[in-house]
């Protein structure tokens, strides 16, 4: 008896603490090897359904506006979608000689826009998926550090725009974990308070609610600090 053997396609969904998956790439800025191009560096791989489409180009407006801001963070920006070179640059031009949007316009993308025609990159990191479309990649945004780890993953479906201050405030909150060894609460920002780890015995515990450091405990295993805003700001924007 004959079975008839469906054809499964492998599509890989990177996890955070991942090593970014290498690929190399067309772009609107010319040919990159990603992430080693990127090494020594964060960067924020995102993808988006489809040139001229209007979710698309308010994103691209806002990165492209916020591009500096990034860059000050020791941080670049890639794009992607499943459409040619061609479509890309004749979008960029349009988004630059027609567009205007909450107050921005004469927008020039300066950051690369990834060609993935073959949908090589964008299966890659798992950003086709089927459910939302089969033939346009849904909104992910990959938080890659300068070990090129994935650090941080959000994917948004076609019809939502994402919130390009919290994809800053993302990146500023992991770099300030990472220089101060410290986690950061819910909706924070430079000049917040921040959580110290938790602690690991019941001596650290007890010694952590009868400290005389500058320590604000709400309970034993919830305690949290002062970070000057300025040290914050000095360390993220020093490269
Ligand atoms: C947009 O960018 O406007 C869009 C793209 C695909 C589906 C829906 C909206």
């Amino acid at each position: 008896m004959e079975t008839i053997q469906q054809e499964q396609e492998v599509v890989s969904m990177p996890r955070i603490g991942d090593k970014a998956p290498s690929f190399t790439a067309v772009t609107t800025q010319g040919e990159i090897n990603y992430p080693e191009d990127y090494a020594g560096e964060w960067s924020i791989l995102f993808s988006h359904p489809a040139d001229f489409t209007p979710v698309c180009t308010s994103e691209f407006m806002t990165f492209a506006y916020m591009e500096e801001k990034f860059a000050k963070a020791n941080c670049k920006l890639i794009g992607l979608s499943i459409d040619g070179l061609y479509s890309h640059i004749a979008w960029l031009r349009t988004i630059k000689d027609k567009i205007e949007f909450n107050g921005m316009k004469n927008i020039e993308v300066k950051f690369p826009l990834i060609e993935d025609i073959t949908m090589n990159v964008a299966k890659k990191y798992g950003m086709i998926q089927p459910g939302e479309s089969k033939t346009q990649a849904v909104r992910a945004v990959f938080f890659v550090d300068q070990k090129s780890i994935i650090r941080a993953v959000i994917y948004y479906p076609l019809s939502l725009g994402r919130n390009f201050d919290e994809i800053y405030r993302a990146l500023v909150a992991m770099q300030t974990s990472d220089a101060f060894n410290v986690a950061t609460p819910a909706d924070w920002n430079p000049g917040d308070d921040v959580i110290i780890s938790p602690a690991g015995s019941c001596g650290v515990a007890e010694e952590r609610m009868t400290s005389t450091e500058e320590l604000d405990c709400k309970d034993w295993f919830f305690c949290t600090k002062k970070l000057d805003k300025d040290l914050v700001l000095k360390e993220i924007l020093k490269k």
